[in-house]
């Protein structure tokens, strides 16, 4: 079957080649994938990857065999999974606890964007509890996670503010339901938020963490900036019992703390109009490298999405 992987020499990255197919465990369907989406991490990862390197976490298509122990969507389903890499592939195995059928309203590009960036915002969002009435920032707001996360923190009821780089990169955010947009990066002084999802890093974490409510929350779960973080350690204790913890879906997702239920409920959101995929870019798989370049150049306002053709 044909994949992408990794090929460091050449300009893309990436190249399409000839790998074996995969042989599914008894826990794991095998999937004929016909759409993936990109993320941030794993377009990160293949800058540095050994050559035949396997990406891809997301993926959406059709079950060509359900799992041998009848666990999970059967033959002939429409899925959407998670894989712990080699997604971007014409074939793959998924943990059926991975899978989730998807609604006939919703397509499977749509689907596809909702494992790393749906089961992200939704696994940080739960962290903050009741969020009604209390205050929300979200910083790399107009990214895959960061579109996600708004839409479920105004829906938990949160006055949400989202955070971008550059003014262009407000757009559709007031409509997805931010309350105020900030351009360039939260500023270490002004009103305190109960929960910020930060995913900069370097100054933006430093200010998130000057931020936070003297009860408030910091969940860290990127570092897109790449930078280093310094800051005032008195800024963040001096103010009473807030808290700094990290969120990785991966370990939630292999830890089976998140998988199918979850998946399946975000579809059903997507499936009644109460969650928006924004899919920026869509591409065949033929031509990976340039819609990996965007993302990682921030041109990509949400999500970018490869058919597999
Ligand atoms: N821990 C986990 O489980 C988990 C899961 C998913 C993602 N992540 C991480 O979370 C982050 C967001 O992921 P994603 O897939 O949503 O990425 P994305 O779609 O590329 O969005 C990233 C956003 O971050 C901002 N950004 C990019 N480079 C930046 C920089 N150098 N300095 C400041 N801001 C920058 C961009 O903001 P502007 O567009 O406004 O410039 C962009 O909108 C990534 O770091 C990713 O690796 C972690």
């Amino acid at each position: 079957m044909l994949a992408l992987v990794a090929a460091p020499g050449l300009e893309d990255g990436v190249a399409l080649q000839q790998v074996e197919e995969p042989r599914p465990q008894s826990n794991q369907a095998l999937v004929e994938v016909r759409a993936v989406s990109l993320n941030r991490g794993e377009c990160t990862a293949l800058r540095t990857a050994e050559p035949g390197w396997r990406p891809g976490w997301d993926l959406a298509g059709v079950v060509r065999a359900g799992s041998a122990d009848g666990a999970g969507p059967r033959e002939g389903a429409r899925v959407v999974g998670w894989v712990p890499g080699g997604a971007w592939a014409e074939l793959a195995a998924v943990r059926a606890d991975h899978l989730a059928e998807v609604p006939p309203a919703v397509d499977l590009e749509a689907a596809s964007t909702l494992p790393v960036a749906g089961l992200t915002a939704l696994g940080l969002l739960a962290l903050g509890g009741d969020l009604r009435g209390r205050r929300g920032a979200v910083t790399g707001a107009a990214g895959g996670v960061g579109r996600f996360a708004v839409q479920l923190a105004r829906a938990a009821g949160a006055h949400v503010t989202a955070i971008v780089g550059r003014p262009e990169r407000a757009a559709g955010l007031r409509e997805l339901g931010a309350d105020e947009v900030v351009v360039g990066g939260l500023e270490p002084d002004g009103e305190p938020f109960d929960l910020i999802l930060e995913s900069a890093g370097g100054a933006s974490l430093a200010a998130a963490l000057a931020r936070v409510s003297a009860t408030g929350l910091v969940a860290t779960f990127g570092n897109s900036s790449g930078e280093p973080v310094t800051f005032e350690p008195r800024v963040f204790y001096r103010k009473g019992a807030p808290t700094m913890r990290g969120f990785f879906v991966t370990w939630e997702l292999l830890g089976g703390r998140i998988g199918a239920r979850e998946l399946d409920s975000l579809c059903r959101m997507v499936a009644d109009g109460r969650l928006r995929v924004e899919i920026d870019r869509r591409a065949s798989w033929r031509e990976a490298g340039s819609v990996i370049r965007a993302l990682m150049d921030r041109r990509v306002a949400g999500k970018a999405v490869l058919t597999i053709d």
